[in-house]
């Protein structure tokens, strides 16, 4: 983003509610006003929901607070996660950043956060939809000093510390879809979670765990194929701190990660089986082989979904896409 656009959002932040009109900004810059309105223009056409009403000038429409290391930083109850921090404005994915970083040496811990991924990653390759300051869009350095194949039941055992820490820290009660997906009680999918790994033979190098919370989209923000099917946390006059969520988040995931890492998933198990939604019912399996229709029944100290099928062969699935 150009420094001159940046400003203009900043001040848009900083006048809150109130519109700032087009003369206020062009003087405030130096520009004209048809320079300001270009450069709204190109900050709405890659997402910014700016409103632009004639006779009083433009307004920013974004519920969630601007997001600063030193803020999140001040409340932060951790002494590893967290404590090395880049909030970026724009990046193509956190996760992607968070790897290369980790590549070149960053510590345990060290996080990063974006308002806006222009291409966030999701599982099997699918986008994550990330439009400017509706979410948290997070990524954390693990150095883990366990084994590779300890690695995937870290994701889980993150869906367990995440869920807990939106209950806390924004009321929701999120129910976990098997392996990682939390949801809302109506079923629309709020946070998704995806770790990738850097290894050598059985030893992990780095794990960079990505985590995409939607806070505030509303319906018609999401996309025609996500609407129904993603939803956000924010309802209607019970307001959210994306500060305080990822404070709580932190120290959640730090705290879990120690637990995790003495005691295994098992630890966890019985946290994942209270929150999750996707055990004890007929679901749809969909692997590498094709689709299975079975009765969830279990799952193990590995993580490993065990399902039913109609034959009654009980089977376990390690990796999947679950859908009900
Ligand atoms: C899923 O498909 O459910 C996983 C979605 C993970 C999205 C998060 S957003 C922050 C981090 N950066 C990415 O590119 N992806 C993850």
């Amino acid at each position: 983003m150009t420094e001159i656009r940046g400003e203009i959002l900043q001040a848009l932040r900083r006048a809150g509610d109130r519109f700032v009109s087009g003369e206020e900004l062009g003087q405030r810059f130096g520009i004209s006003r048809t320079a300001v309105w270009k450069h709204i223009q190109a900050l709405q056409g890659v997402g910014y929901p700016i409103e632009a009403v004639r006779n009083r000038g433009y307004r920013l429409r974004e519920e969630g607070e601007e997001l600063r290391p030193e803020a999140i930083q001040a409340g932060l109850a951790t002494s590893v996660l967290g404590r090395h921090m880049t909030v970026l404005e724009t990046v193509d994915s956190t996760n992607r950043y968070a790897f290369a970083e980790a590549e070149g040496g960053a510590p345990e811990g060290y996080t990063v956060l974006a308002e806006r991924q222009t291409a966030g990653r999701g599982r099997r390759g699918r986008p994550w939809f990330s439009p400017p300051g509706h979410g948290i869009w997070m990524s954390v350095v693990l150095r883990p000093t366990f084994p590779v194949f300890r690695a995937p039941q870290l994701t889980l055992m993150a869906a367990v510390s995440v869920a807990e820490a939106i209950r806390e820290r924004a009321g929701v009660s999120v129910g976990i879809k098997w392996p990682n997906d939390l949801l809302l009680p109506d079923g629309r999918k709020v946070c998704g979670i995806l770790s990738e790994m850097s290894a050598e033979a059985e030893e992990i190098r780095f794990i960079v765990l990505g985590i995409g919370i939607n806070v505030f989209g509303r319906e018609e923000d999401f996309p025609p194929e996500l609407r129904g099917v993603a939803g956000s946390l924010a309802q209607p006059g019970s307001p959210i701190s994306r500060t305080a969520l990822i404070q709580g988040l932190l120290g959640r995931l730090e705290a879990d990660y120690r637990i995790y890492q003495n005691e295994g998933f098992r630890a966890f198990r019985e946290g994942w089986e209270r929150l999750n939604v996707s055990l004890g019912r007929t679901i749809a399996v969909q692997t590498q082989s094709g689709q299975k229709i079975g009765w969830a029944r279990r799952i193990d100290d590995d993580g490993a979904l065990w399902v039913e099928t109609d034959e009654g062969r009980l089977e376990k699935i390690i990796s999947a896409e679950v859908i009900f």
